[in-house]
């Protein structure tokens, strides 16, 4: 289950900033509504919790919100960020009880980063990266979104940097949905990425970890404890078992990235109705495309789609 805390972003990366039409959502659901939702998802059976956003660390409670979800019985707790705010919060999330943590971060040049993100400081993600990684994660990974023409060049700088701290670097293919929908040009496809990290590389087949979402590892050539994680999200669609629900700021169950379909939860959550909050997840459950036949979005559907609404 992903909860994205807040769809509101001190970034605007050019494949995800929102479309003119894309405002911010008015409701968001306060530290008790999150806890009563996070009792219902457990009650409902989910061992799996991702914050997400937006940018999760810019709702004010996002500490305690942790603290609320690490006294659940949950298998895996964990957070997506952008990194602006992780050099003073890595410590306090890690306090507590978060488990895991995804810096996404695309390139590791500064004037490249300013025009990727729309105006941020690469120096402020670094720190939050290295803070991160003194706190004593069990995990600490890099998602890269790949562009042609922009960043493909910095793949094995990427994936030193990840390596030289620990840290296991992801390379995404940009999905083409929202902002991305614009995008189709500047894919490139996983099997290209591998192919320009070869040298680095075990000469194998990437492998999908079960239970644990849709990317596909490779061990590095020289250090078997070391691997690269490569999400295709548009040459190859992984919506076979997929298993996620996500829950928007605003409290409603999302049941699929690629629609915009939804059932609110938001009045049970208000009022601390876990129960209910149950019974509605099972709903949404039900909602979930067919992953034998599904196949992401539709050309039309694609622009209508906000990733920092429904919670990446
Ligand atoms: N394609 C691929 N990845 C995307 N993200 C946001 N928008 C897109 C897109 N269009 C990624 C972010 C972050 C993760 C939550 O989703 O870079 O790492």
């Amino acid at each position: 289950m992903r909860l994205s805390l807040t769809d509101r972003c001190d970034l605007a990366c050019l494949y995800c900033r929102p479309n003119r039409h894309d405002g911010y959502l008015e409701r968001r659901l306060d530290l008790d509504a999150w806890a009563t939702m996070a009792a219902g998802l457990v009650r409902a059976g989910v061992r799996r919790v991702r914050l997400t956003g937006g940018e999760p660390l810019l709702h004010r409670d996002v500490v305690q919100v942790i603290e609320r979800l690490a006294a659940l019985p949950l298998e895996d707790l964990a957070l997506t960020t952008n990194a602006t705010r992780l050099a003073k919060l890595a410590r306090p999330l890690r306090d507590a009880g978060l488990r895991r943590i995804t810096v996404s971060l695309d390139t590791l040049d500064a004037e490249r980063f300013a025009r990727l993100t729309r105006g941020g400081h690469l120096d402020t993600v670094l720190e939050g990266i290295d803070a991160a990684c003194a706190a004593g994660f069990d995990e600490v990974k890099l998602n890269a979104v790949v562009l042609r023409g922009e960043n493909d060049e910095e793949l094995p700088d990427l994936l030193r940097y990840s390596w030289d701290r620990g840290i296991v670097p992801r390379f995404l293919e940009v999905m083409l949905i929202g902002e991305g929908a614009t995008m189709r040009d500047r894919v490139v496809p996983a099997a290209e990425m591998r192919e320009r990290l070869a040298e680095w590389l075990v000469d194998e087949t990437p492998v999908r970890e079960t239970d644990r979402g849709p990317a596909r590892y490779v061990r590095a050539r020289h250090d078997a404890r070391l691997k690269v994680g490569f999400i295709s999200g548009t040459s190859d669609t992984y919506c076979k078992g997929c298993d996620r629900l996500r829950v928007s700021s605003d409290g409603t169950l999302r049941p699929c990235l690629a629609t915009n379909d939804g059932l609110s939860a938001e009045d049970a959550a208000r009022a601390g109705d876990a129960i209910l909050i149950d019974t509605l997840v099972h709903e949404a459950w039900k909602m979930k495309p067919d992953g034998e036949t599904f196949r992401g979005c539709t050309e039309e559907s694609a622009a209508t789609v906000s990733i920092r609404a429904i919670g990446g």
